[in-house]
């Protein structure tokens, strides 16, 4: 029997974010809990050590965990963080009922948390949302600085054949697929969005129309009055992990004060710049970057895969059906 708490804190756990919208998480019903695993071989092939595919997984334990809040449940999380063949076995989550002088944090009751990569004004952050950035584990960086990271880092991305293959498999044409990143989502005009598939199906970019697509990130950046680095301890699978949880709540919590984020990991991802990246934050481990101001435009909702494509039925159930 299914419970309909369940079903709804998992629902609304599904919005979580992950890289190219791959959702790379699959819940696996067992014995009072769900297993939590990524597979690998199936989502992000090309992402340097797995690193976003945790980020990830740790944004999706923590967008659930507020999700339960709201329904007055708790989640556990038993971490195992054990890997066969390309199987990531994340952890065991169990849903709980709240007790009923349980604490329920401020950020659950923030739902609406979502990407967004159009211009920014130039109202100033409140001192508040930094502190709280600051205390999640940001540093926040000058934009000039790390505007031309981003270039140096964009530049090298299209000219590496699997970085073009890794948004080839998630990015799609169709505005109603169910996962990947969509036109509308970029947002992309005609132009760009022709542009995209030709760079797509070259495989890879010769150094100058490299920095073409380059430059609409760099110039968001360059306006850009705030831009935070998130740092973790170590780039373990369980610092990782962390970092997607406290990322997770960094997002909401610029969501909910009416502000808005832009994420570009590839200053990052790509080994000629991630060393940069953190001299500048002054930090060892710097995760993700994201600019951070007060939006022009509201973005578009993304599209989800249904539960029925996240949870895989109990073994016994399996054996029933
Ligand atoms: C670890 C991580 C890395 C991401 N990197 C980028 C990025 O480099 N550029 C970008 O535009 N979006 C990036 N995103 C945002 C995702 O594309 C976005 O979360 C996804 O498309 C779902 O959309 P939503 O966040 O609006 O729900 C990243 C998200 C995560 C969790």
């Amino acid at each position: 029997m299914r419970n309909p708490d369940h079903d709804a804190i998992l629902t609304a756990a599904l919005r979580a974010p992950s890289a190219h919208n791959a959702q790379p998480w699959r819940l696996v019903v067992a014995e009072q809990c769900y297993e939590l695993h990524y597979d690998h071989a199936d989502y992000l092939p090309f992402d340097p050590d797995d690193r976003d595919a945790y980020l990830c997984l740790g944004a999706f334990v923590e967008t659930m965990s507020l999700a339960a809040m709201r329904h007055r449940h708790r989640v556990e999380f038993e971490p195992v963080f054990s890997r066969h063949g390309s199987d990531f076995f994340v952890g065991r989550i169990t849903l709980r009922m709240a007790d009923a002088n349980e604490q329920v944090d401020a950020l659950a009751a923030a739902t609406d948390r979502h990407t967004n990569r159009c211009e920014y004004d130039t109202t100033p952050l409140t001192a508040e949302l930094v502190e709280e950035l600051h205390a999640l584990g940001c540093v926040m960086v000058p934009p000039a600085a790390m505007s031309r990271l981003v270039a140096r880092a964009s530049v090298c991305a299209w000219r590496d054949p699997r970085f073009v293959r890794d948004l080839r498999a998630w990015f799609s044409l169709d505005a109603a697929s169910p996962a990947g990143m969509t036109p509308a989502g970029l947002p992309l005009t005609k132009v760009e969005t022709r542009a995209l598939m030709m760079a797509l199906k070259a495989g890879r970019l010769p150094a100058p129309l490299a920095s073409v697509f380059a430059s609409r990130d760099v110039r968001l950046l360059r306006r850009a009055n705030s831009v935070a680095v998130l740092t973790a301890d170590d780039l373990s699978p369980a610092a990782l992990f962390d970092a997607g949880r406290r990322l997770l709540r960094c997002w909401t919590a610029i969501c909910a004060t009416g502000f808005a984020y832009h994420p570009i990991s590839i200053a990052v991802d790509r080994p000629e710049t991630a060393p940069d990246v953190a001299l500048i934050c002054g930090a060892r481990n710097p995760v993700a970057v994201f600019r951070v101001g007060h939006p022009t435009r509201v973005a578009p909702r993304s599209n989800r895969r249904p539960l029925s494509a996240v949870v895989q039925p109990a073994m016994a159930e399996q054996l029933d059906g």
